[in-house]
């Protein structure tokens, strides 16, 4: 159970609550939610066993692991990228938390209670256009994040997470009842349930599994880190599978909480990354009608739990790169922390200000902002997998990779289920990413 709690812990954050509800507005609900799912069982939990055997096999750090298994320079960059995507990700990552902040100041200042559903529409539109006001919550939420990192309090933190994970999952069970009693809710349970395969492209699938990498932290070297740290007589694939499960089943409420009153505000569910932030004042603010009391504590407790999961995600995204620099380049906390405060703080400002005064800086038809997160999700977090699929399947010994899947053999049901798994690992995944890569470029 420990074990799962520390996974999940890096799974769940706003990659369940922000990222999904908006990515399963943007694709048509029902269908991407399908292929989503399928993937995450059928290409991300291989690569999850994968990321899990390479760490408890090799006992060290993730640069160092990979290093192990493909020595030389390959080696070398394998182990960078997966210093490195971290870094991009915390980049935009904070941008989201400053949002988080923001919208947890609001919730306490009772903004949501105070006002009508209408009065409160545009509202978070204003916020992310603002010329400095976003950047400003950026800095100062990787500010934290860096202060935390580089005083060391990390442990206090996770006593803290360990309250929040279940206090978020208890509020967003009760904001999905809620939500479902909305007027015009039915629409957006249809919504959720029923595929329109007609909306699917090859964009859509490249999206899922974008998702499916970014929501249990694949290709990022936070499994193999934290795998090198499990015991010998742990069950890695019960820990896999109660992962996944746990991180599918919190990201499925965030849908039914979000898209039902998405739905029956009238919002556009293709709203893209600012969904959340626009439904859920609406839905304080509705109850609030009825019982303000009630709608204020639970506006205050949501925000505070969607910042404290970002910022402990930020935390965890921030060490990988402080733990690169202090023990490769020998550089003392506080500096490797000021250092990658300002590289993240400068790239995420761009990312901030691309939703305002830099809003028709394009790449790739997107804006910076979503530029930065497609190409963590839909291109580096993929890389970083397709390097652990393929170290595990193909370069670790066959025996290693048994010992460590089922503990020397001892695990009966993981040993019968070990040549599927092995099958998986070694042509489904990187065939699967592969032919996903190549069509979502054509
Ligand atoms: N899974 C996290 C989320 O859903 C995001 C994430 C990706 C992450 N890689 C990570 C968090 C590494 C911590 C460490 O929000």
């Amino acid at each position: 159970m420990a074990v799962i709690a520390a996974f999940a812990g890096s799974a769940i954050g706003l990659g369940n609550i922000w990222r999904f509800p908006y990515l399963v507005g943007e694709n048509g609900g029902a269908a991407f939610i399908l292929i989503y799912v399928v993937f995450t069982l059928v290409l991300s939990l291989p690569i999850f066993l994968a990321e899990s055997a390479i760490g408890r096999g090799s006992q060290v750090n993730c640069r160092a692991a990979v290093s192990f298994l493909v020595p030389g320079r390959a080696g070398r960059w394998f182990g960078f990228l997966m210093v490195l995507t971290p870094l991009w990700l915390l980049s935009y990552y904070s941008v989201v938390g400053g949002w988080s902040m923001d919208y947890l100041i609001r919730a306490l200042s009772l903004e949501f209670i105070h006002s009508t559903p209408d009065q409160l529409a545009g509202n978070f539109e204003r916020f992310i256009s603002h010329p400095w006001m976003p950047m400003l919550f950026h800095l100062s939420f990787l500010g934290m994040a860096a202060a935390v990192v580089a005083f060391g309090v990390k442990s206090g933190i996770e006593k803290f997470c360990k309250w929040s994970i279940p206090t978020l999952f208890v509020l967003i069970v009760l904001i999905a009842v809620y939500s479902l009693t909305l007027p015009g809710a039915n629409r957006g349970v249809e919504y959720l349930m029923k595929p329109d395969f007609s909306k699917v492209t090859a964009h859509t699938f490249i999206d899922a599994l974008g998702q499916s990498f970014f929501s249990l932290s694949l290709g990022t070297g936070i499994i193999i880190t934290y795998s090198s740290y499990i015991k010998k007589g742990e069950n890695l694939m019960v820990a896999g599978v109660g992962t996944a499960v746990s991180d599918l089943t919190f990201a499925l409420l965030a849908g039914f909480a979000i898209i039902p009153a998405v739905f029956s505000a009238g919002i556009e569910p293709g709203a893209g990354p600012t969904l959340i932030f626009d439904t859920l004042p609406f839905i304080f603010s509705n109850l609030a009608q009825q019982m303000p009391f009630l709608s204020a504590v639970v506006a205050i407790l949501f925000f505070a739990a969607i910042f404290i999961a970002a910022l402990t995600s930020a935390i965890s995204l921030l060490e990988v790169g402080v733990a690169y620099l202090t023990e490769e380049k020998e550089m003392s906390r506080g500096r490797a922390c000021a250092l990658l405060f300002v590289l993240c703080g400068a790239f995420g400002t761009l990312c901030s200000l691309s939703f305002g005064p830099l809003s028709r800086v394009r790449l790739l038809g997107l804006n910076l902002f979503d530029f930065a997160d497609s190409a963590a999700s839909n291109v580096f977090m993929v890389l970083g997998s397709l390097i652990s699929v393929i170290l595990a399947g193909w370069v670790m010994p066959r025996s290693e990779l048994f010992r460590e899947l089922t503990n020397g053999g001892t695990l009966r049901a993981n040993a019968r289920l070990f040549p599927a798994a092995r099958f998986l690992l070694q042509y489904v995944t990187p065939i699967g990413i592969l032919t996903l890569i190549l069509s979502s470029m054509l």
